[in-house]
């Protein structure tokens, strides 16, 4: 079951240059920058409420982010509900005939359990499913 909007992903050229204005512009304070070797990116997240915003640089040429942001450029990359359990999300939205992107949740930020839905079936917007533990198998 989905709980809330946990984040908003905005993929930028360099976190050091697009962190000045959501800090002095907006106000935002960045709680920890943090890299993913897996998915060859580098994270950096201001807290809102309940929901965060979380900036997407890219490490490398050859990532899912280098490769949005010569594709399109800077923008919302994808938005990030939180559920109980990844896996399971995941299941269910194949069973209602969602494309998945991952088929089985893989660690992101945060040691999250996360999986991806392919914007082709979501209407165009990337879509993350993510879980504070590992999940048990669904
Ligand atoms: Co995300």
């Amino acid at each position: 079951m989905l709980k809330k909007i946990d984040h908003i992903g905005i993929a930028v050229h360099s976190i050091a240059t697009a962190r000045i204005f959501y800090e002095q512009a907006l106000g935002l304070h960045c709680e920890r920058i943090e890299e993913v070797p897996s998915q060859q990116v580098r994270t950096a997240f201001f807290s809102l409420g309940e929901t965060k915003i979380e900036l997407l640089e890219p490490l490398g040429e050859d990532g899912p982010i280098a490769k949005f942001l010569q594709r399109q450029g800077e923008g919302v990359h994808h938005i990030a509900y939180t559920c109980d359990n990844a896996a399971a999300q995941l299941e269910k939205a194949e069973q209602a005939g969602c494309q998945l992107i991952n088929r089985t949740p893989m660690t992101g930020a945060g040691g999250k359990q996360i999986g991806f839905l392919h914007p082709k079936s979501t209407h165009g917007v990337l879509t993350e499913l993510c879980s504070a533990e590992l999940s048990s198998a669904p």
